[in-house]
């Protein structure tokens, strides 16, 4: 098949790039040319895992080209993605500026008299995608365009994103025909997984709906990881406990800092905006939103209670400044907002980070901070460390031998990465998250 994807930035890079994988004949459109080039040269404008080798080997093939031409990407595509970003406005609510922008550009440039579906791929609040419909037919000047709109959200992890999109648990498609929803099954057909068709509000709302619910989750056990502290448990075995109930599952219940990243923040900010605007009051939510926000500053107390509120003369070694593991990415990064409450309290910091070390120098800058390529060195006469990125390169580091560069022998674990028995019989003061018989 003929695909267009316009945005190419996590999604539309990664799913351009699977498209192409399949044998599809894919061009990838961006307004910014910077990153059209790099990608041409084989440069990738993110970190994530496989993907330079597959651009590399599709561009190679000639089945993928990334492109700035607009007039080409929609000339091109049967199937046209729009995958620009939607973030978040002032209010919290998601900002359209990109989606429309789009959205009046295919209204311009679609081939008169020729089949299209308009899919987007961007997670948008239900309604967008009519309102897509209805900005492409007005700047069209009364041309004949044929073409349906389709809601296809997108499920993928950064960090395992090819994986996912691979092999996703399920193609959510909402359309308003059955000759788009066939189109859209063609591109999905060989995946061994549930194509589910729905209304196009439907899918719109599964999208938020289920990012919502894996943001509930870690709430959730972020909140019993207070109740932890309070009572002697130890939420690990909690959530093992109670994950292995086939109802709950096991999956994100670990508790640690709060959740970050591009999506979830922005996805239930914008859900309860939502549910305000239609004059629903969605208290759960506002509760998921709120026990995030409190999570990182009760991680911060057991650093108050510590060292006090001045750390003027600490030295601080930090692992982790993605907002997760796998991937280079500090957008909403919890970690790094631990490092500026640390920072803005007078402490040096020495960072390492897998992948995000680059990212990190553009937000945090140079003042207060070191950056270090081996993650050996943030241990060099560094008062503590903390653990703010669940990397598992940092749960394989050799902390006996690290115990020696050390000035004290302190661990703060925002993951619960560490095994808190074998730092303590190394002589660690080890704190983590709802694990109250290890401080
Ligand atoms: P991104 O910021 O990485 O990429 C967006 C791209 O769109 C950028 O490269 C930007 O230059 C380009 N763009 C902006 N305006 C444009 C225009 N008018 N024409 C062409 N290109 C334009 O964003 P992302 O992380 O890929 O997210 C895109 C959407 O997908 C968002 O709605 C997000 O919520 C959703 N989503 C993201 C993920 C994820 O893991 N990042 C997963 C699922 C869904
Ligand atoms: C998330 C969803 O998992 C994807 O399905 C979705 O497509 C995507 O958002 C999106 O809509 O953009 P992502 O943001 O890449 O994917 O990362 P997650 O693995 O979901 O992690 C999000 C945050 O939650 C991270 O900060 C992570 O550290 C934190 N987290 C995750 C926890 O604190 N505990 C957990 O058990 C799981």
């Amino acid at each position: 098949m003929k695909i267009t994807i316009i945005g190419t930035g996590y999604v539309g890079l990664v799913s351009g790039a699977v498209f192409a994988d399949w044998g599809h004949d894919v061009v990838c459109l961006d307004v910014n040319q910077d990153k059209i080039d790099k990608i041409k040269e084989g440069i990738m404008p993110i970190y994530e895992e496989g993907l330079e080798e597959l651009v590399k080997r599709i561009q190679k093939e000639g089945r993928f080209v990334a492109t700035t031409d607009y007039e080409l990407a929609m000339k091109h595509g049967e199937l046209i993605f729009i995958c620009v970003g939607t973030p978040s406005n002032q209010s919290g609510a998601a900002d359209l500026t990109y989606v429309f922008d789009v959205a009046k550009n295919i209204g311009e440039l679609l081939p008169e008299n020729q089949y299209r579906v308009i899919i987007t791929k961007s997670t948008v609040p239900v309604g967008t995608n009519h309102k897509v419909k209805e900005t492409i037919l007005k700047n069209s000047e009364g041309r004949k365009l044929d073409f349906d709109i389709c809601s296809n959200p997108e499920f993928l992890r950064e960090g395992t994103s090819i994986f996912d999109a691979n092999n996703t648990d399920r193609v959510v498609i909402g359309t308003e025909t059955d000759k788009a929803f066939e189109k859209m099954k063609e591109l999905y057909n060989h995946l061994e997984t549930t194509i589910l068709q729905t209304s196009i509000q439907s899918a719109e709302l599964i999208k938020y709906a289920s990012n919502a619910f894996l943001a509930t989750k870690i709430s959730f056990i972020n909140e019993i990881s207070q109740i932890c502290e309070r009572v002697g448990a130890d939420v690990k075995e909690v959530a093992q406990g109670m994950g292995l109930d086939n109802r709950i599952g096991g999956k994100f219940l670990n508790a640690g800092i709060g959740y970050g990243g591009s999506c979830f923040p922005k996805d239930v900010e914008a859900l309860y905006r939502t549910s305000s605007e239609k004059m629903y009051d969605f208290r759960l939510l506002r509760g998921v939103i709120d026990a995030n926000e409190r999570q990182k500053h009760y991680f911060m107390e057991k650093v108050w209670n510590k060292y006090g509120s001045n750390l003027d003369g600490y030295v601080f070694g930090v692992l982790g400044s993605a907002f997760k593991n796998g991937t280079d990415d500090t957008r909403k990064s919890v970690a790094l907002e631990v490092i500026k409450m640390l920072r803005g309290a007078g402490a040096k910091i020495k960072l390492a980070d897998p992948a995000a070390l680059e990212n990190s120098k553009r937000d945090l800058g140079t003042i207060g901070m070191e950056y270090c390529e081996e993650f050996n060195d943030v241990f060099d006469k560094s008062d503590a460390v903390f653990i703010l990125t669940e990397w598992s390169e940092f749960a394989n580091i050799n902390y006996e031998k690290m115990a020696s560069k050390l000035k004290s022998k302190v661990i703060f674990d925002g993951k619960n990465l560490l095994n808190p028995k074998v730092l303590t019989d190394l002589g660690y003061e080890y704190h983590s998250i709802g694990r109250s018989s290890y401080l």
